[in-house]
């Protein structure tokens, strides 16, 4: 197995809060790999660093999709062109737009038209249009979401939207994709059908996955190796049978729980 994403002795401090200490593990190429912990425990932070909206401190985060390439500090959008993309923790879509839209300003990335094309509509233009409202609905299809292509975003039901936005990500071409707690917020049927859904496309488009979530029976059900993070640092990296009995990860979530207990009081 080679591994296409490298994280190196990451530092994240805001101010006095080091919100990552010293990350290092490496995802798989194909891997569906879990990101958990406490809240507050530095995931969401630790996405930001790798998908370029925050810079490290120090340490390098390295692409080895394509060929092998540093991208901590590359701007967001470069990163993405390079075939890593993400998902929000709060939904993001265009919602004004329709979802057959919201898939056409992903693939945007790749149209091949000059601005004065774009100005003047020429036949250049509207042949890159018609190309990209094709293949727009081609993946639509690839994905099961082509009944709702006319839809509003908004209109969709919760765990709909959810899926948009994976769609959405996955449709920059990425290879490589994080996902930030896509359950939030969902019953337990909107779960089960989400987890069906990553399940298919990480098989079905050869993607690799970082996922992170709160929902232990979806995180257990679906990844091959959970990496879990505390106050910022890496506490354990292993298969989920062995993450379950880990004693320092049951004692984080007990802090966490007892934390919860006060806070409710
Ligand atoms: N932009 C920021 N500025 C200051 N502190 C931040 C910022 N982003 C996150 N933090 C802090 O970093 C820590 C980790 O947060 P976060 O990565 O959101 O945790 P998680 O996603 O695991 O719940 C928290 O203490 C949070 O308050
Ligand atoms: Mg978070």
């Amino acid at each position: 197995m080679s591994s296409v994403l490298q994280i190196k002795r990451v530092n994240k401090a805001f101010g006095g809060l080091m919100a990552l200490s010293d990350i290092s593990f490496d995802v798989n190429e194909g891997e569906l790999c879990g990101l958990i912990g406490p809240n507050g425990a530095g995931k969401t932070t630790l996405f930001n660093v790798i998908s370029g909206l925050y810079t490290p401190t120090s340490g390098s985060i390295t692409l080895s999709n394509q060929s092998s390439k540093v991208i901590s500090g590359l701007a967001p959008y470069k990163i993405t062109q390079l075939g890593l993309a993400r998902t929000f923790q709060n939904i993001r879509l265009f919602k004004e737009m329709t979802v057959l839209d919201n898939i056409k300003v992903a693939m945007h990335s790749q149209i091949q038209t000059s601005l004065l094309d774009t100005l003047i509509r020429t036949p250049q233009y509207r042949k890159e249009e018609a190309r990209i409202e094709s293949e727009a609905l081609t993946f639509l299809k690839s994905v099961k979401l082509d009944h709702l292509a006319q839809k509003k975003a908004s209109s969709l039901p919760y765990g709909q939207q959810r899926q948009l936005e994976i769609a959405r990500a996955l449709a920059t071409q990425a290879k490589i994709l994080l996902l930030d707690e896509p359950a939030a917020g969902m019953n337990p049927q909107e779960t089960e059908d989400l987890a069906q859904f990553i399940k298919k496309i990480h098989q079905e488009k050869g993607l690799t996955i970082l996922l992170i979530e709160h929902d232990m029976n979806l995180i257990m059900s679906i990844t091959s190796r959970i990496i879990v993070l505390d106050y910022g640092k890496v506490i354990a990296n292993d298969v989920p049978e062995k993450i379950k009995t880990n004693p320092r990860v049951i004692e984080a979530y007990l802090g966490e729980e007892r934390e919860e207990h006060v806070e409710g009081q």
